[in-house]
């Protein structure tokens, strides 16, 4: 019998015992524990470093509440110590849902048997929890896709391919470098998986060049996306790899606070203009969104994180009412114990031309934040 059935239980018993005090007739009292308001969902999110998920913890807290339900959010400051302490917490506090995004996917064990031993849903959000046959529920975007449409563009900002697919003018061959996000971060592995495979017929004919040999994930990974690591890894390549007049041609990077480390190497060792090499990114962060309309980052990924609070929240909502959550994909995310039930979200590409139909015309942001290059 789980914890909210037996509070259903006992506040019906309650309601009789009153009614029975009172003299009222049966029927009256009913069931309090199932009101939004009575009902506490725990948002566990990694960092306010990135706007992200700010956005993502502001969206979801704002729709729950929306719908009547207490939330209890943190942010954990990207520390796995001050995450497992946060959790935790939402549990002691009785938590009736958790929507969880890792730091590390790996580290939540503990809290996850916890959350079970209380009957407890957990949602993983956006990043699977990884390790656990306690995870109930995962919405995310479609990972792997995001690395393919990475280095699509990629391609296409070199001109070896076209936005429709089709072979382009361009031969190369190109010198390119790649980086990889956080290794403790499932999605990290998914992005790096769909940009090889779509890279690697290019380097293996030559068209691409990979000038420092550094092509396995383990070499190109920057630990917690960190911004400031980005920006050291490209200027010792640049030191390492690009001497007597090499060239870099373009970077692939799988988010946009690296991809602004990237730049601000590349523009200290005297890259610009038209010679700038071809830098991607991911999740139309509002200071790239601005690189790209400036001509400087060639392109970003853009996932719409007010459609990912939405999932998150119709999940909660089913697990409230003790019904499981439909999901679109019951088969890609394997956390190690299990395959987590999923809903994935597609995924949009979006170069300088896309900035106003799919940003500015969606109400993602305004035609002044981005000139701004800023929000709010
Ligand atoms: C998310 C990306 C984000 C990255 C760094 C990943 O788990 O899926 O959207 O860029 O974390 O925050």
């Amino acid at each position: 019998m789980n914890r909210r059935l037996l509070a259903a239980l006992g506040s019906a018993a309650l309601a009789l015992s009153m009614a029975a005090c009172s003299g009222d007739g049966a029927g009256s009292g009913g069931n309090d524990s199932d009101q939004p308001g009575d009902l506490t969902i725990g948002v566990s999110m990694p960092t306010q470093t990135s706007e992200r998920w700010i956005a993502d913890g502001n969206s979801v807290k704002e729709k729950l509440e929306a719908k009547g339900y207490q939330v209890d959010l943190q942010y954990a400051g990207d520390d796995i110590p001050t995450q497992s302490q946060q959790v935790d917490q939402m549990i002691t506090r009785g938590a009736d849902v958790l929507i969880i995004a890792a730091i590390d996917g790996t580290a939540l064990s503990g809290q996850l048997q916890a959350a079970a031993d209380a009957d407890i849903p957990v949602i993983a959000y956006d990043r699977l929890i990884r390790d656990s046959p306690n995870v109930d529920f995962y919405v995310s975007f479609d990972n792997y896709k995001v690395g393919v449409a990475q280095a699509t563009a990629l391609l296409v900002g070199l001109g070896v391919q076209t936005k429709d697919g089709a072979k382009g003018e361009a031969k190369g061959p190109f010198n390119i470098e790649l980086f990889a996000g956080s290794l403790d971060d499932n999605n990290a592995h998914f992005f790096f998986d769909g940009a090889m495979d779509t890279l690697k017929p290019f380097i293996d004919d030559g068209t691409l060049k990979v000038t420092s040999g550094q092509t396995n994930i383990e070499q190109v990974a920057i630990l917690r996306w960190q911004q400031e690591a980005a920006q050291r890894r490209m200027e010792d390549l640049l030191t390492s790899s690009y001497t007597g007049g090499t060239k870099v041609d373009g970077v692939l990077s799988p988010y946009d606070g690296l991809s602004r480390g990237i730049i601000t190497a590349l523009q200290n060792a005297g890259y610009k203009g038209a010679d700038f090499p071809v830098v991607t990114g991911q999740d139309a962060e509002i200071a790239s969104v601005k690189l790209i309309d400036d001509g400087v980052q060639s392109s970003t990924i853009f996932k719409d994180t007010r459609l990912l609070a939405e999932q998150a929240v119709v999940a909660a909502e089913a697990f409230l009412t003790d019904k499981a959550p439909e999901a679109n994909d019951t088969e890609t995310y394997n956390n190690g114990v299990k395959v987590v039930p999923s809903y994935l979200l597609p995924v949009q590409t979006v170069y300088k031309d896309d900035i106003k139909p799919v940003l500015i015309d969606s109400g993602y942001f305004t035609a002044e934040e981005v000139a701004a290059g800023q929000a709010g």
